[in-house]
């Protein structure tokens, strides 16, 4: 039998238990090639007595190049930096690729949303350089560097030529912050001229999110810095049914990590009502990943297998509450399981 590939599983804490607990169950399920060694971060990290972010559990993602994340609880105005934040710049996971896809069994008042977001991963507003300069008055640095807006620019349009998809929007705030959104937009501009068969325009952010709330539909790649990353992409979940279906990859040279859009949702968090599809699409976008950079075919295979089920489950009405259904976490992946 041909080997499995090891891959780190980071459960997270708050739902994230849950929902890595559910998806697992669905991969094993469907035959994916994998193996899991798992990791711990965020709460249930320092809860053992280790960092925030261990240095094994970075080590582990270094060693097999590949992980799937739960999410990781940040707490507000004080205590220790983001978890996610500071994975995704250790490992330099330069890119975040949100698809938002309007799911059939999932009613919303769109119905043909298709779009991904590309959003920066490692700088702008969030590279964590805080000062308070004098009490009462602190300054917050946004970072922006001609490689990194490349580097992400150039993924977008490189993405969007192996897809076929047509055009893509950036989304800035270049009229106030006109070095760095400018840069960002010189950069895009410069990668656009080496793809001539991608149409691309730009809109201010304020403009581009009513004409997302508008007609999301119009919309084909999204890409932005980091902070209009992160608040777009929560945005875009509210038009294709909520953060329980959209999914994520934080892409890297040396590393790729997967996981939902949505936190660790403490509101839900030990109830058995929270969501597994985003995670569960997660870890599809993974083995995707994993068939175009290690050419398994038993991956793409699993994949198929779980997306068929998946859909076919929400066809059939098997829903968590967030999408308006009576099943709990561990009941929807026993009915992706039914339908594999
Ligand atoms: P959140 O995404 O955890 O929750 C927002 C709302 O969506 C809540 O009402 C929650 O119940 C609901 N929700 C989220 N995921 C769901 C799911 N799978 N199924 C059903 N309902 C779901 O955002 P919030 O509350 O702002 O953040 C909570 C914590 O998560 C914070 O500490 C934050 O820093 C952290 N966080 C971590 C992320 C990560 O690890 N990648 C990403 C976003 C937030």
């Amino acid at each position: 039998m041909a080997e499995k590939h090891t891959i780190v599983l980071i459960p997270g804490d708050g739902i994230g238990l849950e929902v890595s607990q559910a998806v697992v169950a669905v991969l094993n399920a469907a035959d994916a090639p994998l193996t899991y060694e798992e990791r711990h971060a965020g709460l249930i990290a320092l809860d053992d007595g280790h960092d925030v972010l261990p240095a094994g559990t970075l080590d582990a993602v270094r060693r097999h190049k590949l992980a799937l994340k739960g999410p990781c609880t940040t707490p507000v105005g004080k205590g220790f930096t983001s978890v996610n934040v500071q994975l995704r710049q250790k490992l330099n996971l330069h890119a975040a690729i949100r698809p938002v896809r309007s799911l059939a069994g999932v009613p919303t008042r769109y119905q043909d949303v298709d779009l991904v977001i590309f959003r920066e991963n490692t700088e702008g507003l969030y590279s964590g350089i805080e000062n308070e300069i004098t009490p009462g008055v602190v300054t917050s640095l946004k970072v922006a560097t001609e490689a990194a807006c490349t580097r992400i620019a150039r993924a977008a349009f490189e993405y969007a030529r192996k897809r076929g998809r047509k055009k893509i929007t950036v989304f800035h705030k270049a009229n106030i912050m006109k070095q760095s959104d400018g840069l960002f937009l010189r950069c895009v501009q410069r990668v656009a001229e080496g793809f001539t068969d991608i149409v691309h325009d730009a809109l201010i952010i304020d403009a581009g999110c009513m004409r997302l709330v508008q007609d999301p539909s119009r919309f084909d790649i999204l890409l932005m810095e980091n902070f209009y990353g992160d608040v777009i992409s929560d945005l875009a979940a509210g038009l294709v049914g909520g953060l329980g279906v959209v999914p994520g990859a934080n892409v890297g040279d040396a590393a790729a990590v997967f996981e939902a859009v949505h936190g660790s949702a403490p509101d839900i968090a030990g109830k058995n009502i929270a969501n597994p599809l985003a995670l569960l699409m997660s870890a599809v976008m993974m083995l995707n990943h994993m068939h175009e950079t290690r050419g398994d075919e038993r991956c793409k295979q699993a994949a198929e297998r779980i997306k068929t089920a998946y859909n076919r489950a929400l066809g059939d009405g098997c829903k968590t509450a967030d999408l308006g259904g009576c099943l709990g976490t561990s009941q929807f992946a026993d009915a992706v399981i039914e339908r594999l």
